[in-house]
């Protein structure tokens, strides 16, 4: 399918989605969150695909909702339109994991869709931020949930309030994001991420993914709990098989997603 928002590159089992926008430091407009919710629905339902990347620019991740988009909106339109719940809840459903590797801006509605990614890798240059305070408007799309679970309590407030940017450093030391790496090398860093993860078991990689955000949703025990039986419940799958007769056999596991 052709976009026009974003590019989509499917190379060996991963898709890599690029934000394009270039005139707008990818400022997310209600075009570029369609064509980003289809096009990571395509990916989690095809064949091929193990895994998703998203990125942007050298310049920006995304610089936040699209503001010459929004300004003129009243209550009525944005309660109506219920901005971009339907779009964040399509990306939300994806079971495949999805990587952001952030370069430049990554500010508002861009962080906040950083952070609705499994994980993020950001270059050295990358700035975090949500700075909706300056325009008289707070996080719309889960900046105050999802970076308050992130880096707690106090720097959330500090960021959502100040509306300053965070850099890569403290994005790491804060436990934003889970790797640094020279911006040149980002792109790299990601896919060789992304490909490491194809090579596992998708149904192991997906169990993954449901448990770890179970833990946002549920209580420690009930969290536990659900672990435990998805652990239990990959030994239905011929991966489960495979992965331990591979170790016991010295050899590399050949996962069939079965
Ligand atoms: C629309 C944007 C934009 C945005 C940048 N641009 N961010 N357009 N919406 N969020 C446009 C600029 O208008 C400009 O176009 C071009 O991109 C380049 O930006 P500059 O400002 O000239 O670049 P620079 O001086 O390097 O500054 C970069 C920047 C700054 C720090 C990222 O642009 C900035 O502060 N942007 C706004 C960040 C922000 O407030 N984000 C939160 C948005 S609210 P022109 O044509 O004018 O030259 C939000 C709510 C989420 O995200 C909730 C959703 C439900």
């Amino acid at each position: 399918m052709a976009y026009e928002t974003i590019n989509v590159d499917v190379s060996d089992d991963v898709a890599l989605i690029t934000l394009n926008r270039p005139d707008a430091m990818n400022a997310l407009n209600s075009a570029l969150m369609a064509e980003l919710a289809t096009a990571v629905a395509e990916a989690d339902a095809s064949d091929k695909v193990r895994c998703i990347v998203i990125t942007g620019s050298d310049k920006a991740f995304a610089a936040g909702a699209d503001i010459k988009e929004m300004a003129e909106q009243s209550f009525v339109d944005m309660y109506r339109a219920n901005f971009f719940e339907e779009e964040s809840n399509k990306f939300l459903r994806t079971r495949k994991p999805i990587i952001a590797a952030v370069a430049g801006y990554a500010l508002g509605g861009g962080c906040e869709l950083a952070m609705m990614c499994d994980f993020i890798i950001a270059a050295d240059t990358a700035k975090f931020g949500q700075p909706e305070i300056n325009l008289g408007v707070i996080a719309g799309i889960g900046g105050t949930q999802r970076l308050t679970r992130y880096v707690g309590k106090s720097k959330s407030m500090d960021m959502h309030l100040t509306g300053r940017f965070m850099d890569a450093e403290e994005a790491l030391a804060s436990g934003l994001v889970s790797r640094v790496v020279p911006a040149k090398k980002l792109k790299d860093e990601a896919m060789s991420a992304a490909n490491r993860i194809a090579e596992k078991s998708l149904l192991a990689s997906m169990a993954v993914k449901d448990a770890v955000n179970r833990s946002y949703e549920t209580t420690l025990a009930e969290g536990i709990n659900y672990e435990r039986r998805l652990f239990q419940s990959l030994f239905a799958t011929e991966d489960q098989a495979e992965g331990m007769a591979s170790y016991i056999e010295k050899r590399e596991p050949q996962f069939r997603d079965k």
